[in-house]
């Protein structure tokens, strides 16, 4: 390909990946799949890694990372960000309107634009002859601070206006308004991932968003699933309309989100209906609201009434009533989710928040509650804000009488009574007792699955249907099902039965690294597992192995090595490693076998694999490698030794290219290998 058709490529890639950004995050109308999207990114990256003196700052590859700052530079905004007036009841609203009716006759005939206060963090773009190359935080309404690179990596604040070619061109200088936020259910999503993992979760959407614009890292804020509404022009150097509807308008055809609920009220009296409607869907709505902005339509009469203080006349903040109460804290209960993380929430003195009962809140983790110094028998401030569950912002200290009691986060699982683990510089505590029954199913799930045991036919409803006729207690009681219990689930006949034991007898076989994963141990993936049926012959040579010894092994840390350790000595999993024994499920290390024989002609290699090959299964592929003494791990890096790639290889194989990573195909593996 020639130089010149490279960068129309290029070119052609950004517009369209602009555009597709744009079906996406602003118009929430994708065309493409987020396959073909990867794939149009990935391009544009090969080729600006080609050609580093064609990235721009508007390409679509500069939403992610960026440079970390050491502390965010200082931005005079062009002009004040202002803040609003509120007002709390319809009575306040009248005010306001009899109010600056007398200063201007014109405002009991006008027209209003009605749209969502989204609590969220202002943010001031500034586009130059269409280029994002801005981005600030309020700050004291004078002077922000840039976190351009942050707001880059919000997909839904286009890098180039008008993102449609055939939208309005807008002046060479644009200087616009909004909010970013985070929708409530994406909120929701990334606290649980983070529960997941044992870290630290977020309070509410809000401090989320606010939070994750201030990082000094643009990595982290790219993780955020962060968006934007726009609402105001606070400075351009060209005709801008006149009109707030008109605005909002404008601001839409340039590719710039607005709030889709935006209305426009043609008199006063339907602002009255509007407050109504909108008090009704308050709860219903997808963001946090904590009120409405009630704006004159007409910009200009706006600007001649001028402030009051810092706030404009023109405009109003209609509160919602806050859904803050407070009430006893009777308890702490504690519940253990699926990962085995244990969390507390409260139970609380029934209380009405906005028309719902609340019993319940949560309290995020062990350490919120020390941090608060939340105790048993406090009054507590709880929240509820549109649809985020319930929580517990703190004790009101002044109310205890002396009788509350601090509490002490649970030694033993409350489903299963064994001791709970901590793990250094997670917040979470865990359950790590395989056959808890509260994570009993997810065990399973897990042990059975493809890249661990593989028992074919055994998804997750006939897990379901064991656990539940009590079948089945711990992963090692599969290996004692008989066909008569089988037949006695829903839909099993003669065939299913047979077919299903003879997958369970079939895993008998799976090797060691298999086995090792499917224990579910906390920090043991499939690769470590890898290498520790490398380093150990069987089982109890694992079980046996000393933190010094585990701490030997590449990859493996102190705290996985601790894990393991644990993981071990633990009375139930000894148990459960004894059944699996006398089961027959005991492999021997092929690796170690191998290397007794010394044949490891892949020692100390780092393999990846991609596409599918002739001769192997993609587990089938891994196993032959770790087999001689090989690593495999998922992508591809500059430790990479060699990338086996087969039919249909995608983007690794770029990746390979790109890194100089040497490529093989099958026979070239086999050869290597020896054969
Ligand atoms: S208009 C002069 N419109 O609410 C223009 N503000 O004090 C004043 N907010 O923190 C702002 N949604 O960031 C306006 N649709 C909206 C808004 C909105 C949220 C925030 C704003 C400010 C506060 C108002």
């Amino acid at each position: 390909m020639s130089t010149d058709e490279e960068y129309a490529e290029l070119q052609r890639l950004k517009a369209e990946i602009h555009y597709h950004v744009y079906r996406y995050h602003v118009l929430d109308a994708p065309v493409i799949s987020d396959l073909e999207y990867d794939r149009m990114v990935e391009r544009l990256k090969q080729i600006e890694a080609a050609h580093p003196e064609w990235v721009t700052p508007d390409s679509p590859s500069q939403r992610v990372g960026g440079a970390v700052s050491e502390r965010f530079a200082k931005v005079r905004h062009p002009a004040p960000i202002l803040s609003l007036g509120n007002a709390f009841g319809v009575d306040e609203l009248l005010a306001w309107v009899e109010r600056t009716a007398r200063l201007d006759e014109r405002v009991r005939s006008a027209d209003f634009v009605v749209e969502p206060k989204i609590d969220g963090l202002t943010v001031v773009l500034t586009y130059r002859d269409g280029v994002f190359v801005q981005g600030a935080t309020r700050g004291d309404g004078e002077v922000g601070e840039d976190i351009t690179s942050n707001l880059r990596t919000l997909k839904a604040l286009p890098l180039r206006l008008p993102v449609d070619p055939h939208g309005p061109k807008p002046p060479a200088t644009l200087v616009v308004r909004g909010e970013a936020f985070m929708f409530i259910a994406e909120f929701e999503k990334l606290n649980r991932r983070l529960q997941e993992a044992g870290e630290r979760t977020y309070l509410n959407p809000r401090n989320t968003a606010a939070g994750s614009l201030r990082q000094l890292d643009p990595g982290l804020t790219a993780s955020r699933p962060l968006t934007l509404y726009t609402y105001a022009i606070v400075a351009a150097d060209g005709p801008t309309p006149q009109k707030q509807w008109d605005l909002l308008q404008y601001l839409k055809a340039l590719g710039l989100p607005v709030a889709p609920e935006s209305q426009y009220c043609p008199g006063l009296q339907e602002v009255l209906e509007a407050v109504e409607a909108w008090r009704a869907k308050r709860d219903r709505l997808p963001y946090e609201a904590d009120g409405i902005v009630i704006k004159l339509n007409d910009l200009r009469l706006a600007e001649e009434l001028g402030f009051v203080g810092k706030d404009p006349r023109g405009a109003l903040a209609f509160k919602f009533p806050a859904r803050e109460v407070t009430t006893r804290l009777l308890d702490i209960g504690v519940n253990v989710g699926r990962t085995g993380v244990l969390t507390p929430y409260a139970i609380l003195e029934p209380v009405e928040i906005g028309g719902v009962i609340v019993k319940q809140a949560t309290l995020h983790n062990f350490d919120y509650i020390a941090e608060k110094d939340i105790r048993i028998g406090d009054r507590v401030l709880v929240k509820r804000a549109g649809e985020v569950i319930p929580y517990v912002i703190g004790p009101v200290v002044d109310a205890r009488t002396g009788d509350e009691k601090p509490y002490v986060p649970p030694q033993t699982c409350p489903a299963c009574g064994q001791s709970v683990e901590h793990l250094e510089g997670e917040v979470a505590w865990y359950c790590v007792n395989l056959a808890c029954p509260a994570q009993l199913v997810r065990n399973l799930e897990h042990f059975v699955s493809r890249g661990t045991m593989d028992i074919v036919g055994l998804g997750i409803k006939i897990v379901e249907q064991l656990v539940e006729a009590g079948l089945v207690k711990s992963p090692a009681d599969l290996y004692s099902l008989s066909k008569d219990d089988l037949l006695k689930l829903e839909g099993f006949a003669e065939k299913k039965a047979e077919n299903l034991l003879q997958a369970i007898a079939a895993s008998r076989e799976r090797p060691l690294a298999r086995l090792i994963s499917a224990l579910g141990i906390h920090g043991v993936g499939e690769v470590m597992a890898a290498d520790l049926a490398r380093a150990f012959t069987d089982l109890d040579a694992l079980a046996s192995a000393r933190l010094e010894d585990l701490m030997m092994i590449e990859g493996v840390g102190p705290n996985t090595a601790q894990s393991i350790v644990d993981w071990f000595a633990r009375p139930g999993n000894r148990e459960f490693l004894a059944r699996l024994k006398a089961a027959g499920v005991w492999p021997v290390s092929e690796q170690k076998q191998a290397a007794a024989q010394g044949s490891q002609p892949l020692a100390g290699l780092t393999f990846v694999v991609t596409g599918t090959l002739a001769s192997f299964s993609r587990e089938g592929v891994k196993e032959y490698i770790q087999a001689r003494g090989g690593k495999v791990t998922d992508s591809v890096s500059k430790k990479t030794d060699y990338l086996v790639a087969g039919e249909a290889a995608g983007s690794k194989l770029d990746k390979a290219r790109q890194l100089g990573v040497p490529v093989l195909d099958e026979a070239g593996l086999l050869k290597l290998a020896g054969e």
